[in-house]
């Protein structure tokens, strides 16, 4: 069984698929480990921590894969890296086949087997492999810790000689794993913290964090959970009463940080313009979204949008690889606990019938099979 992990080379990214640690244990099952030189560098692992791991370490992206079994990845490959990959290997990573279909589609005629790893079932057996929540729940952190720097006030009361500072109002929208580590790093900072969600599930684990719950509770938010945990799209009636609740709401709060996102659909807008001009010159929002077409009004991918009346409206581009190296190991770990539950006597030997395979499996000997990317119309 060999393993490549190679350089990771799409925008922003800075992440890598493998760490020394998850090296040790992927040698420890048999397999033998090939990383791309300064594959780590930007997660702070210079190619020797890897060696001494136990990795070799190759030049160049088709040197990395050459007879490689398994490729490690973060994001998909590029256009360029598509010719590299032989027919047989199997990659896995984040492959977005929603957001661009022609690299699927390219690698799947070259009968590479591909594994989404974003397609990871929802179930508590897999929480140790799920990239998403990994990666979450560390743009969570990133995003309050980031809007707390561009913040020009305190985040905490403060009772000084010269007067009281404020406690800052935070607003988290969105309560899943993202969500909930906002507002508890939001609390931990000493913010005052609100925040909202459709699924009834949210209310309880938002008390539970010292924040407080805002929503339309209707007949329609008490269905609004889907079996596999996630949100559905709500109504148009529904989204209007929902921005009458948030509209007043929001034009009192310091900090705005919004994570809601539907699978398979663009994000939902939570925030528009009109919301954005009510609030406080110097506030702050933090579209964490917005690489999914963003919750906020005005809010652009990779930039910080300043309005008229002062307000910044944060698109920071891949959150989690401002924090590197943990969002590597974790990422790494989500890997070797998926791969290393069907390792049998130093090989991979994946089992078609679990669900865990069927879940992220989207291509098979150089056809696509996921459902989601077979279904007609
Ligand atoms: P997500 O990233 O898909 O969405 C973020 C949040 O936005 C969700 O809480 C969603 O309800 C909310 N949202 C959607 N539309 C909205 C709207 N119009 N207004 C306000 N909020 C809206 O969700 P995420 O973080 O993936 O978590 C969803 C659930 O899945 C959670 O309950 C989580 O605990 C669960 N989960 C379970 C796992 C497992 O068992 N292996 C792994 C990961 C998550």
């Amino acid at each position: 069984m060999k393993i490549a992990v190679p350089k990771e080379t799409r925008a922003h990214e800075t992440r890598v698929a493998a760490v020394p640690e998850t090296v040790k244990k992927f040698k420890a099952l048999g397999a033998e480990i090939v990383v791309q030189s300064g594959a780590g560098t930007a997660a702070d692992i210079p190619d020797a921590a890897f060696e001494a791991a136990g990795a070799s370490i190759a030049k160049t992206f088709a040197a990395t894969l050459k007879g490689a079994d398994i490729v490690l990845k973060v994001q998909r490959p590029t256009d360029a890296e598509v010719k590299s990959f032989a027919q047989g290997q199997k990659l896995f990573c984040v492959m977005a086949p929603f957001a661009d279909r022609e690299i699927t589609d390219a690698l799947a005629a070259q009968g590479v087997d591909l594994f989404g790893m974003e397609f990871m079932p929802r179930i508590s057996r897999a929480q140790s492999m799920d990239v998403l929540s990994s990666q979450a729940n560390l743009a969570g952190y990133k995003a309050v810790i980031e809007a707390a720097n561009a913040y020009g006030r305190g985040m905490p009361q403060m009772m000084t000689a010269a007067g009281t500072v404020a406690p800052a109002k935070v607003f988290i929208m969105g309560v899943g794993v993202a969500g909930l580590q906002a507002i508890a790093t939001a609390r931990r900072l000493g913010a005052i913290v609100t925040a909202t969600d459709v699924r009834p599930a949210t209310e309880e684990q938002v008390a539970s964090l010292g924040a407080k719950f805002i929503a339309v509770k209707n007949e329609e938010f008490l269905n609004a959970q889907t079996a596999g945990g996630y949100a559905k799209e709500m109504s148009d009636d529904y989204k209007r009463q929902q921005a009458e609740l948030v509209a007043g709401h929001i034009a009192k709060q310091d900090i705005v940080v919004t994570t809601a996102l539907i699978p398979g659909r663009k994000a939902p807008i939570l925030v528009t313009a009109a919301m954005v001009a009510s609030m406080k010159p110097g506030s702050i929002l933090v579209d964490l979204a917005v690489e999914q077409g963003g919750n906020v009004e005005g809010a652009e991918f990779d930039k910080i949008v300043e309005t008229e009346n002062g307000v910044k409206i944060m698109g920071l581009a891949n959150i989690p690889g401002r924090l590197a190296a943990d969002a590597s190991a974790l990422f790494a770990r989500n890997h070797f606990n998926f791969l290393s539950a069907f390792v049998k006597d130093g090989a991979l030997a994946l089992n078609e019938e679990d669900e865990l395979v069927k879940g992220v499996r989207l291509s098979k000997d150089g056809a696509l099979v996921h459902p989601s990317l077979t279904a007609k119309g």
